[in-house]
């Protein structure tokens, strides 16, 4: 019955950018909104449903950053590491933050609640360094701005 449901899920998403020119990163992108994540069948289905070949779709799924194609956490922290960030203070942030969540780049709490990641540059320079928290983004950090910023999802 889950299943059904996510596949007709999938289904609606795919139906509503029909006739746009290239729909396929808006669908993988809203499809990992509903679901945290875009799992291996998942793929197939929107490749066998879009009448394109999964290789492609698997293409663009693990090419941009921002797509998940393995299980993450609640909260997904994604740190710039792109070089006005880094040159401002990023390393220090990520230090900061494998510290106070006891993780490394890529991995994910036990509890489920957070995964630690590192993207190249996240649109917002002017604010080096930055990170995102889902679709938040935070800027000007420093160590106490990043404890603070946890506190709020620690709650
Ligand atoms: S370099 Fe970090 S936001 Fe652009």
């Amino acid at each position: 019955m889950m299943e059904e449901n996510l596949y007709r899920d999938i289904e609606e998403i795919i139906e509503k950018y029909k006739g746009e020119a290239t729909p396929l990163l808006s669908i993988l992108q809203e499809v990992q909104e509903k679901f945290h994540y875009l799992p291996r069948n998942v793929l197939g289905y929107i490749a066998k449903k879009m009448d394109i070949p999964s290789s492609t779709v698997y293409g663009v799924a693990t090419f941009y950053s921002f797509l998940e194609t393995n299980p993450v956490g609640e909260y997904v922290i994604r740190v710039c590491k792109s070089t006005p960030c880094h040159v401002q203070g990023a390393f220090n942030v990520l230090q900061v933050l494998k510290r106070e969540l006891g993780l490394k780049e890529g991995e994910t709490s036990k509890d489920g609640k957070f995964t630690l990641e590192v993207t190249s540059c996240l649109g917002v320079c002017g604010v080096a360094p930055a990170m995102m928290i889902n679709d938040v983004t935070y800027g000007n950090l420093n160590d106490e701005r990043v404890r603070e910023i946890l506190a709020l999802y620690r709650r």
